[in-house]
């Protein structure tokens, strides 16, 4: 059962009204963001997980995907709800990056093939839910990131464990995949370097543990990993560059409830 339902039964309950403390205008705008683009990401999840249901060899572990599949409809879901109670906005921000993944991983039919990168994925949304859950906190938004994570946490170990019984045929392949798509891109990992003011060998590296111990959990051969690794790492390594922080003027008020008088904050629900 997700953690995150106790939290949609709140959302959905209009005598439910916390204030949320964002700790800047600009911290607020990131969340807004985020947090629609995560009803993308959610949604994609759970269509993943849900074809691999399907593809199942064995129905209990057909059953696994399933509650899974479940599990990030309940993530989506929240996102969306926090998103009508507190922007009063119903869409989901649309994401190029998120589409291209969908078509990459709809296209592979093969079981254990998509069972180990649909666990790269959440192993990937794991290390991202831990930062938003800090930034956010003080907010019902980081407790939000902070249940579904433990959610993901349970879907990397189904992953890893039917990958290990049902190994695929070609590592190579899904390694590629993970070092080149489900590996946050280079935008991303600057995006939370500038956010958490911590340098960018740090994030780059809490991703890369992340990957190092999915490798490790499927028993991949460190020489394959490595070689990847390189080939990986001589491309970022060139194309890297810091990107300018964003120019947002970080205006340092704390973000307190929504208020008549001030017209950035009137979208809230009343
Ligand atoms: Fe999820
Ligand atoms: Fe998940």
């Amino acid at each position: 059962m997700s953690e995150i339902i106790e939290l949609l039964v709140k959302l959905n309950d209009p005598k439910f009204q916390p204030i949320e403390q964002f700790g800047s205008a600009r911290l607020r705008r990131i969340a807004k963001s985020v947090c629609s683009e995560s009803i993308q990401a959610e949604t994609l999840g759970g269509e993943i997980a849900s074809r691999l249901s399907k593809l199942s060899p064995k129905s209990n572990v057909a059953n696994g995907f399933k509650m899974a599949a479940e599990d990030e409809k309940y993530h989506a879901d929240f996102f969306r709800c926090y998103q009508r109670k507190y922007w009063n906005e119903t869409d989901s921000q649309y994401s190029q990056d998120i589409d291209i993944l969908r078509d990459e991983l709809l296209g592979d039919t093969d079981f254990s093939s998509l069972a180990a990168k649909h666990a790269a994925l959440e192993a990937m949304a794991t290390v991202e839910f831990d930062y938003l859950s800090k930034l956010f906190d003080t907010t019902i938004l980081g407790e939000g990131y902070s249940r579904a994570r433990i959610d993901e946490l349970r879907h990397v170990r189904l992953g890893v464990s039917v990958v290990r019984r049902f190994p695929p045929a070609k590592i190579e392949p899904i390694i590629e995949f993970i070092f080149f798509k489900a590996m946050p891109p280079r935008k991303t990992l600057i995006f939370f370097s500038n956010l958490l003011q911590v340098d960018y060998i740090s994030i780059y590296n809490d991703f890369k543990s992340s990957i190092n111990d999915l490798m490790r959990a499927l028993t991949v051969d460190k020489s394959l990993v490595n070689q990847f690794e390189e080939e990986f790492y001589s491309e970022e390594i060139n194309s890297y560059r810091v990107l300018p922080e964003d120019d947002d003027e970080d205006e340092d008020e704390e973000t307190t409830s929504p208020s008549p008088d001030s017209p950035d904050e009137t979208d809230e629900e009343k």
